[in-house]
């Protein structure tokens, strides 16, 4: 220190020296210059020299200072008349910025009275430092702004004036500011900060720079500042993804709420220009907006709907992020997602129809229905099997991938099975595998392959004889297994002839109902049986037909009554029988002999005797209607005798005829002749016949009866067999000499006096056969057995 304030000294003294001299050229008033803030005491001037006062004047001529600033800031020593500095003077606080500053004095003088006017200049030194007002100045710019841009600084103050003042700015080394000042007459002016180089937040937010001031003083002397600048952020940077792609894999049916995968992008800038958004960029499909959420704030995606892999297997979410700032920046990125496959599909099966009709007689291998089977699923879960049905006359082949027949594997039958509900079972090869039921109906359609069938191949219809015309009768039924139009069945008559006459002229049939009507009366006489043969026939294309037989079997009526054959009446007077006086009991005097249409009981005749002149003489065979003798004949008797005979039928109720038999008792006859005589009185119907044929009838007899000897053995013997229940004493059990004559076709006797055609039919068998009497006469009995037989048949 005290070393440099002896270098100030010896300065000042050589500025006083220079000063003096300039001082001394100017006239009339007196100069000096002193530096500011120079010690006190320190030498201005010698005033007595200057004034050219000797030293013992000044106290004798009272010199004095006068002026205020003088006086304060100056003194004078008037032993050496030489003035110095008083007080400390500082020429910043005398003058401001002033370029010529001097403090004014006075001096006084007396005897004689003088005034002197005089100043002392003070000289300026680099005392003051250049400073800033501020010592840190904050500024705030835009990342944005260009190169070349000019920020106003404060100027740094130097109270010194001249080269002691501010002479330049620099600041400390950077890339992108510069200071920019003007220097003018006034000093430096203007003084700016320009940018040089784009700036970038991003790579630097803020720039802390120092602010030097320097004078061109000696020693110089130099202030600083400190620049902040802060970089305020502009929205130049758009968000960024942190994946170009992100990839994400999901379940299908993932539950809602499921995380798929966040998106995460980065913004540069800050504040509001780096705070993001997220969302589907537009334009996002529907679909995923409903399958999938993006969280605004923090990105995440996550299930909304129900994700269907059969639907989609991936899908591309386009997403964005946008920042808040003023416009707005936006990046964008892509999701792609993959759907994994689960087994959530039972495979689908379509039918082409749901019920398929085919016809019975469809050849094996017919096609019944198309099925078209689909599995949405992928990979196994879509594959599948299909099953044969089984227990069914159909299978199922593999046409294309997805489509099945469904053919016939065996001959159908809509009569044994009319209708087929199968199962069809499709099952996936997923773990755990789907399975689809479903039923398959086959409907059989008929054909008209069964015809009509009667139940039995032949019907016996029992129709009593006197029927009421148009009667039904019988009812055939034919049953038809087919159905519909094929099973309906109308009946008809196979024509035939019956008797020379068409069948259907005797019955009518309804060709509806198979009902049979007769159209006439029957009469078991004219014929016992009648066939007809019924056709059924249905009414498919072409039609099949089936048949039977229907024997109508007519019942006998007792509706004849006996006709007595013998004794006949000759044109209503009664034949006479001619009884011998010498007869005894049980002579037969005749036979009557009656026939009877009818067959079984209903010809099965009984005689009776209702009334005779003398009853107690005469007595009837019930059966075999012969009258005999019942007592000798006595001399009294009358020898006309009348006897009533009624011969009747066992029918219910039964029917009768009577016969008048005359009897005339003669005593000159012989037995024999009588019988003789009998016998040809008998014999009158025969009126034809001569005594040859009867002679030629009488060898044939005994022509029989070798034939009968010969035979008897079995042929007999059959009848015994056939009617061993029978024990009539009449012909044929008691003599066993019958003869059984089956006449060659049906036969018509004629019998007189009825003129009654009688018509036996082939099936009647009649029997000669000889009467015990034939022992005592030349001559056979000839009798009718059939009543006999059909009785026996029955
Ligand atoms: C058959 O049809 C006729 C006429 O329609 C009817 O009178 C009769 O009763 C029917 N017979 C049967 C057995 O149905």
């Amino acid at each position: 220190m005290a070393n440099s304030e002896l270098d100030n000294a010896i300065a000042f003294r050589f500025a006083f020296i220079i000063m003096g001299c300039i001082t001394g050229l100017i006239s009339g008033q007196i100069r000096y210059s002193v530096p500011e803030e120079v010690e006190i005491g320190a030498f201005i001037g010698n005033i007595a020299n200057d004034l050219r006062l000797k030293i013992p004047q000044l106290s004798n001529r009272k010199f004095r200072l006068t002026s205020d600033d003088g006086g304060r800031y100056m003194k004078v020593n008037l032993d050496n008349g030489i003035s110095s500095v008083r007080e400390r003077i500082d020429r910043e606080l005398l003058c401001g910025q002033a370029a010529m500053c001097s403090i004014p004095f006075e001096i006084m003088l007396e005897n004689p009275l003088a005034v002197y006017r005089g100043e002392v200049e003070i000289l300026d030194i680099n005392d003051n430092y250049p400073t800033f007002r501020d010592s840190s100045i904050t500024l705030q710019m835009y990342e944005a702004i260009t190169p070349g841009v000019h920020f106003p600084l404060d100027s740094a103050e130097d109270p010194d004036i001249g080269i002691n003042t501010v002479a330049a700015y620099t600041i400390s080394s950077n890339e992108y500011f510069s200071i920019k000042a003007q220097t003018t007459e006034y000093g430096v002016v203007n003084t700016e900060l320009q940018l040089e180089k784009p700036l970038d937040r991003e790579m630097q937010s803020a720039f802390q720079l120092v602010l030097t001031v320097t004078d061109d003083g000696i020693p110089q002397k130099s202030g600083t500042a400190q620049i902040l600048i802060t970089v305020v952020d502009v929205n130049d940077n758009p968000p960024v993804f942190d994946h170009d792609i992100y990839k994400g894999t999901l379940i299908e049916n993932s539950p809602k709420g499921t995380m798929v995968l966040t998106v995460k992008a980065n913004d540069l800038d800050e504040g509001l220009n780096a705070e993001l958004t997220y969302s589907f960029s537009k334009p996002a499909s529907s679909r995923v907006l409903e399958l999938f959420s993006l969280d605004p704030h923090t990105g995440q995606i996550r299930v909304e709907g129900e994700l269907d892999f059969e639907e989609a297997r991936r899908y591309t979410l386009n997403v964005q992020a946008m920042d808040h700032g003023s416009p707005a920046m936006a990046g964008r990125s892509i999701v792609l997602i993959k759907i994994i496959d689960v087994n959530d599909n039972a495979p689908e099966v379509k039918l082409t129809s749901g019920t398929s009709k085919i016809p019975e007689n469809a050849p094996p291998g017919t096609l019944t229905s198309l099925i078209n089977v689909v599995d949405r699923d992928s990979g196994e879960n879509g594959q599948f099997r299909c099953d044969n049905p089984t227990n069914v006359p159909f299978r199922l082949r593999k046409i294309l991938t997805n489509h099945y027949e469904l053919i016939t594997s065996e001959p159908l039958d809509r009569e044994t099975v009319a209708q087929y509900k199968m199962p069809f079972v499709a099952q996936d090869l997923g773990s755990p595998s789907l399975t689809t039921n479903k039923t398959i109906e086959v409907v059989i359609s008929d054909v008209n392959d069964n015809a009509p069938q009667f139940g039995a191949s032949s019907y016996n219809i029992y129709v009593m004889e006197n029927n009421s015309p148009g009667s039904s009768i019988f009812v055939v039924t034919a049953r038809d297994r087919d159905m519909d139009q094929n099973s309906y069945v109308s009946y008809s008559f196979l024509e035939n002839l019956h008797l020379d006459f068409p069948v259907s002229s005797y019955l009518s049939i309804n060709s509806m109902n198979g009902t049979i009507y007769t159209l006439q009366s029957f009469d078991y006489e004219k014929f016992k049986n009648l066939q007809i043969h019924v056709q059924a026939r249905d009414a498919g294309v072409p039609p099949l037909r089936g048949s039977c037989t229907v024997n109508v079997i007519i019942l006998d009526q007792n509706d004849n009554a006996p006709v007595i054959v013998s004794p006949s009446s000759e044109s209503g007077s009664a034949a006479v029988q001619i009884l011998p006086q010498s007869a005894g009991l049980g002579y037969l005097i005749t036979k009557v002999m009656a026939t009877d249409a009818d067959s079984g009981q209903n010809a099965r005749l009984s005689y009776e005797m209702v009334k005779a002149s003398d009853p107690t003489l005469f007595n009837i065979g019930h059966n075999s209607g012969e009258i005999r003798t019942a007592r000798k004949i006595l001399e009294s008797d009358t020898t006309a005798q009348t006897l009533f005979v009624l011969v009747k039928d066992n029918g219910q109720p039964s029917l009768s005829s009577t016969v008048t038999v005359h009897i005339t008792v003669l005593d000159n006859i012989t037995e024999n002749a009588i019988e003789t005589g009998n016998l040809l009185r008998n014999s009158e119907q025969f009126t034809n016949l001569n005594l040859h044929l009867i002679i030629i009838f009488g060898c044939t007899s005994v022509l029989f009866f070798v034939i009968i000897l010969l035979l008897i053995g079995f042929k007999c013997k059959e009848i015994i067999n056939a009617s061993q229940d029978y024990n009539s004493s009449s012909c044929c059990g008691e003599s066993n000499y019958t003869l059984n004559r089956r006449p060659a076709l049906e036969e018509t006797l004629r019998y007189p006096g009825t003129g009654r055609m009688v018509r036996v039919p082939e099936a009647h068998y009649y029997s000669v056969c000889l009467s015990p009497e034939s022992a005592k006469s030349d001559f056979l009995f000839l009798k009718p057995c059939s009543a006999l037989m059909s009785q026996a048949q029955s």
